[in-house]
C-alpha cells in the first residue's frame, strides 16, 4: 500500500479524493497495490464531508511522515504551492500538480529536485484537462523531431466562445456560467486574457523541444475584444473564432510561438472543438499530425489526470522517469515573422471605400465581408491574404477606421 496527500481540497483537489475511492480497485490494479488518501491539507474545515477526519494544516505533517510516498498539489497558483510541492520533492516523496503556473514558473527546477532525489513531479492535468497530452509527449511520440503544437488548450474560454458563437450569449453570461461548472480559473483573468493557454502551451514546447520555454516571451492575447459582431462575419465566411495556443519548432531550433483568438475554417481540425473541450494537434517529423481530443477542464476529468499520475509514481517508485526538460533556454523567432491572413472589420461604407482600399500598396484583399442583415454603422470587413505580422503592421498603420483585428489560419 502506499498512502497519498492531497494539499488543496478544491476542485481537483477534492476530484482526486472521490477517484481515489470510487475507482479504488481499477487502480489498485493499476497501481500494483492499494492508493491509500492518508491527509488532506486545506486550512479550510469540511464539516460532514468523507475526508474530514484525514484534515491537517501543517505541511510538516506530510513532510516528516516517512508513510507517505505520494503528494497531489492542487493549491493552484504559486503561494504556497510552490514551497510546499519543493519541500515535498526534497523530503523524497513523489508529486502529481495540476498546477500549470507551479509547472510554467518553477518546472525546470521542480523537475530538477525529482531527478537528485529519483523521485517524479508529473504534471499530465496541468495542460488539456483530462486528455493525456503530457504522456503522449514524452512516451509515445519520443522518437519523433516536432514541428508543431496547435491547441485550444483553455476550458474556459472555448466554452465562452461557442455559447457566444452558437446561443448567442453574452460574454459575462457564458464566463458565469463556466464559473458555476468549475471550469474558471479562481481569476478568470488568466482565462479570458489567455495567460492560462499561453502557460500552457509554454509546458507543451519545454516538452516538445526539452529546453526550459519562457511563456513571457510568448505573444499572448486575450478574447476580450471579441464581440458578437464579430461572430456574425465569422458565420458569414464560415469560420469560427477560437482561442488558440501554437508553437512551430523550426529546423534551426527556434521556435515561433503566440496566443491569439484565431478564425478559422470548417475544413481545419480544430474547428468541431466545442464548449470546454480541448483539441490539441501535433505535428511530428515521421508521424505527421495526431489529434488530442477531450475535457479540457473540470472537476473529475482532470483528477482523473491527477490520478493517473499518482498511478504511474507508483509504478515506477523507486525510479525518475525521464521527463520534461532541462535549463538550455529555448530559442524564439521573433512574432513579426509570423504569418497570417487577416480579419479587418472596418469604419464606414463598402461601396464608398472600395476604391481607397484596392489603392492601397501591400494589401491584398481575398474577400469583402458584409453579414446578412447587418446595420449600415456597423460598417464591413476584408479578409487579407497571407502577409507577416511585420507587413500588416505596416499596412494597417495606414489603414482608416479600424474596429477589430482578427488573425486567420
Ligand atoms: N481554467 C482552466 C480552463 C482550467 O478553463 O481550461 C483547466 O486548466
Amino acid at each position: 500500500m502506499m498512502n497519498v496527500a492531497i494539499m488543496g481540497y478544491g476542485t481537483i483537489g477534492s476530484g482526486v479524493a472521490e477517484i481515489l475511492e470510487k475507482n479504488k480497485e481499477t487502480i489498485r490494479g493499476a497501481a500494483g497495490q492499494e492508493l491509500s488518501l492518508k491527509y488532506v491539507l486545506d486550512l479550510r474545515d469540511f464539516p460532514g464531508s468523507p475526508i474530514e477526519d484525514k484534515l491537517i494544516r501543517d505541511l510538516s505533517v506530510i513532510e516528516k511522515d516517512p508513510e507517505v510516498d505520494l503528494v497531489v498539489e492542487a493549491m493552484g497558483g504559486l503561494d504556497p504551492a510552490y514551497p510546499f510541492v519543493k519541500a515535498c520533492l526534497l523530503a523524497g516523496k513523489h508529486v502529481a500538480t495540476s498546477n500549470k503556473a507551479l509547472v510554467a514558473v518553477h518546472g525546470t527546477e521542480l523537475l530538477q529536485i525529482a531527478r537528485e532525489k529519483n523521485v517524479n513531479f508529473f504534471f499530465e492535468a496541468s495542460v488539456g484537462g483530462g486528455i493525456p497530452i503530457i504522456r503522449s509527449l514524452y512516451r509515445c511520440l519520443k522518437g519523433e523531431r516536432i514541428k508543431e503544437i496547435t491547441g485550444i488548450l483553455n476550458g474556459t474560454t472555448n466554452f465562452i466562445l461557442t455559447k457566444m458563437d452558437k446561443e448567442g450569449w453574452t460574454f459575462e453570461e457564458a464566463l458565469k456560467e463556466a464559473q458555476r461548472l468549475g471550469y474558471a480559473e479562481k481569476d478568470p483573468t488568466a482565462d479570458v486574457e489567455g495567460y492560462d493557454t499561453c502557460r500552457k502551451i509554454a509546458i507543451l514546447l519545454a516538452m516538445a523541444t526539452g529546453k526550459e520555454t519562457d511563456y513571457e516571451a510568448i505573444h499572448t492575447e486575450g478574447i476580450t475584444k471579441i464581440t458578437d459582431t464579430d461572430f456574425k462575419y465569422a458565420d458569414k465566411l464560415g469560420m469560427s473564432i477560437k482561442l488558440v495556443g501554437s508553437g512551430r519548432i523550426g529546423e534551426d531550433g527556434r521556435v515561433g510561438a503566440y496566443v491569439l483568438p484565431l478564425l478559422i475554417e470548417k475544413t481545419y481540425p480544430l474547428y468541431s472543438v466545442s464548449d470546454v473541450f480541448n483539441g490539441i494537434l501535433v505535428e511530428g517529423d515521421m508521424l505527421g499530425t495526431s489529434m488530442y481530443y477531450g475535457s479540457g477542464a473540470g472537476k473529475l476529468p482532470t483528477a482523473s489526470a491527477v490520478v493517473a499520475d499518482l498511478i504511474e509514481a507508483a509504478q515506477e517508485s523507486g525510479r525518475n522517469v525521464p521527463v520534461g526538460w532541462t535549463e538550455q533556454a529555448q530559442t524564439f523567432r521573433p512574432f513579426e515573422e509570423d504569418v497570417f491572413r487577416y480579419f479587418v472589420r472596418l469604419n464606414g461604407s463598402l461601396e464608398i471605400r472600395r476604391k481607397e482600399l484596392e489603392a492601397m500598396e501591400g494589401l491584398d484583399i481575398q474577400k469583402w465581408v458584409l453579414p446578412d442583415g447587418a446595420a449600415v454603422q456597423e460598417g464591413f470587413a476584408i479578409l487579407t491574404g497571407p502577409m507577416t505580422e511585420g507587413d500588416f503592421k505596416k499596412v494597417s498603420a495606414a489603414l482608416d477606421g479600424i474596429l477589430t483585428v482578427i488573425r486567420a489560419a
